[in-house]
């Protein structure tokens, strides 16, 4: 089969076909997900919390995402694999760059930053070497002590318009994909349909783009209850890949998100 492309993320916005995104940290995992047509596969930084235990993405280091880049890029499917890079790696652009390489090096194909219109720089440099860009707006975890927990983002109209802007900004600097966690649906809506630029949401409405969970949510695994926006594909599945389909097809339906995951 095709390889999963940029190319064919913007070609999926133009045609209106929702596409699906999942984390991965693995190899039979990626396969797994792959295999039941998932179209991106995230190395997140979630790894530290689903995999590692910690209370936050903080802890999470440039080895730890470049060792699971590895992992999963080693399984060879066809979806597209983007990675995270981890908190503070947005220090400087020197910084920014060399821990995009490293990334690189090890598998992705496309890189994620959190980070708003000020990250314009760093995300302008790294697309000029050829590095294409993800960048994450709204409740950007890296940040959850700054912003006093996992809240929704873009509440009120100053706050939507706000995100609205900062994302035509890294979109203006050459960012490739938007990822829109934990705004009102209304929001989700608007960047996508401002935007020429696949949008992938969480939390952020049935009218983005692509839709991307972690995979422990999807599989129902994870300790505690989970944000709103999660949903256990594991519970009517027969085993994990039915799962991952469930998910996948829920997603190019558009039957999820459904209203109650929805803000
Ligand atoms: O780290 C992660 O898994 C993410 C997604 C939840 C978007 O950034
Ligand atoms: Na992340």
């Amino acid at each position: 089969m095709k390889p999963i492309t940029l190319s064919t993320l913007q070609a999926n916005k133009r045609a209106g076909e929702a596409f699906s995104c999942l984390t991965a940290y693995d190899a039979t995992f990626a396969h797994a997900a792959d295999a039941a047509g998932i179209e991106v596969l995230l190395v997140g930084d979630s790894l530290g919390m689903v995999l590692q235990g910690h209370a936050s993405t903080l802890p999470v280091t440039l080895a730890d995402i470049a060792y699971h880049t590895g992992c999963v890029a080693r399984h060879k499917g066809r979806s597209l694999l983007m990675a995270d890079l981890p908190f503070m790696s947005n220090a400087s652009t020197q910084r920014l760059l060399e821990d995009a390489g490293e990334l690189m090096r090890a598998g992705a194909e496309m890189i994620k930053v959190e980070g708003e219109a000020w990250m314009a720089e760093g995300v302008r440099e790294l697309v000029r070497r050829g590095v294409p860009v993800c960048a994450h707006l709204g409740l950007t975890p890296q940040a959850v002590h700054q912003l006093g927990g996992y809240k929704v983002q873009g509440r009120d109209s100053e706050e939507a318009s706000r995100i609205l802007e900062e994302a035509r900004a890294l979109v203006a600097a050459g960012a490739s994909v938007i990822l829109l966690e934990c705004v009102p649906a209304s929001l989700g809506r608007a960047v996508s349909e401002a935007l020429e630029v696949p949008v992938i949401g969480i939390g952020a409405g049935p009218d983005t783009d692509g839709q991307i969970l972690v995979m422990h949510d999807v599989l129902g695994v994870t300790a505690g209850r989970g944000p709103r926006f999660v949903k256990n594909f594991m519970a009517e599945a027969d085993d994990i890949q039915d799962a991952f389909k469930r998910y996948h097809d829920a997603v190019k339906t558009r039957q999820f998100p459904a209203e109650e995951h929805c803000f």
